[in-house]
């Protein structure tokens, strides 16, 4: 039976208010505005003052309020919200990846403990309803794969920088105005936000508790000209690609740039789009494509968690209970394009085999096949002047 839900909203930036827009729009939806609460006091509201509030306590101590939408950008203050409303009791959602991935196995406790739902479909790839679709549809052990690009600024930086040939800083101050970034950019640059991304869809699709520590994140600010001159020379794009696969009985997680050839579905997803592959043993690959950022689309997303409340959805979290005994490893080989000056010393013996190596006086560069624990445990793996860049082992 769907019910008439009071909201209490924290958060009135890009993701609140593209909610506030979408919610406005869609009439059959049950549920009402009651509060906002923001922080900044001295900043012009778009709504009437008498919907917002700077105490907390007036959302989360309201009996009116059934759900908590936690839109804000800061993820220790999120899970301080979250985590009070779930044990009032209350139902949440939230768009706040970090916090939820930082978090993942307090945050299920408190649900079954207190008996209140959390969603959290807007967190990943925004319009892509990815979480349910793990959740529910693939909801067997025979699901193999789920990579993708999962982040639309540095989408959209790749994208400019490709195809517009704009330089990497104003491609990151566009996306930065068009509110694709996070507020602070290091999370989107540096390939940590994919990751917190990817552990969240490590827990739905596998049923893996992964600290967003032990997933090793490879961002795109060390991409040069060089770099991208080779990949033109190709035919290939340079994406941001995160990617999970079962190897053996065990799971491999990571997110790395990646030459993307004309023959992979994530070639296409440009700008501010995410593209998710997920490929099972029978069902072979799927692809979902959609915008992965900005209000709107992340707003939808949110709006569709709403209406899944309306009828008392919530995650089951079957994988994790299925006793698979899934881990993560880093035992497993892949081939990379390492780029790097004559200041930083190779150990080329590190790798396995080696397919092309070229040397001029600023740059290197050596293909070939190495074991990913051997490469992260390198001495040169954070060395600036190196660059990795993941090619696919069919794509010499
Ligand atoms: N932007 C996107 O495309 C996108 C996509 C998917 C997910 N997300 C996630 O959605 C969340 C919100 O992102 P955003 O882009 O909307 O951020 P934003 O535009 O920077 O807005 C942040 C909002 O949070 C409020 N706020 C910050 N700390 C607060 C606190 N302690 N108590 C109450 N309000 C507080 C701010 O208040 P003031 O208005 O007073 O400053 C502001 O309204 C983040 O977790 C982000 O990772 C964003």
């Amino acid at each position: 039976m769907s019910r008439n839900l009071k909201l209490g909203i924290f958060g009135f930036g890009v993701v609140g208010q593209g909610l506030y827009h979408v919610l406005e729009e869609t009439k059959g939806i049950k549920a009402e505005i009651l509060k906002i609460c923001v922080k900044n006091r001295s900043k012009n509201r778009a709504l009437p003052m008498k919907y917002f509030t700077f105490d907390k306590d007036e959302v989360l101590d309201n009996p009116e309020v059934d759900v908590v939408l936690e839109l804000i950008d800061d993820p220790k203050a999120a899970f301080e919200i979250v985590s009070a409303a779930l044990k009032k009791g209350k139902a949440v959602v939230t768009a706040n990846k970090k916090m939820v991935a930082d978090h993942m196995t307090e945050l299920c406790e408190l649900q079954q403990l207190y008996n209140a739902p959390l969603l959290y479909e807007g967190s990943c790839c925004a319009s892509i309803p990815i979480i349910r679709n793990l959740e529910e549809y693939y909801d067997n052990d025979l699901l193999s794969a789920v990579e993708g690009i999962f982040n639309g600024s540095t989408n959209f930086i790749l994208t400019k920088v490709f195809a517009e040939q704009k330089s990497f800083d104003e491609a990151l101050a566009e996306a930065q105005q068009l509110g694709y970034a996070e507020s602070d950019p290091r999370l989107d640059v540096e390939g940590f936000d994919p990751k917190y991304k990817l552990c969240i869809i490590l827990t739905h699709a596998f049923g893996l508790f992964a600290e967003p520590e032990e997933v090793v994140n490879y961002g795109i600010q060390n991409i040069s000209d060089f770099d991208i001159k080779i990949a033109r020379e190709r035919g290939y794009k340079i994406k941001l690609v995160a990617k999970s696969r079962k190897v053996d009985d065990k799971v491999m997680a990571m997110v790395m740039p990646q030459f993307v050839s004309p023959k992979s579905q994530l070639y296409k997803v440009e700008r501010e789009f995410n593209g998710v592959i997920v490929e099972g043993a029978f069902s072979e690959h799927q692809f979902f494509m959609g915008k992965g950022a900005g209000g709107y689309p992340t707003g939808s997303a949110v709006l569709s968690d709403i209406s899944a409340l309306t009828y008392a959805y919530k995650y089951e979290y079957k994988k994790t209970r299925q006793d698979s005994g899934l881990q993560l490893t880093r035992d497993f080989q892949i081939k990379i394009y390492l780029r790097f000056d004559h200041t930083v010393g190779i150990d080329r013996d590190r790798f396995d085999k080696i397919y092309e190596e070229y040397k001029a006086l600023d740059n290197q560069y050596i293909i070939g096949e190495i074991n990913f624990d051997r490469l992260t445990s390198s001495e040169w793996f954070r060395h600036p002047k190196v660059n990795i860049i993941l090619l696919e082992p069919e794509e010499d």
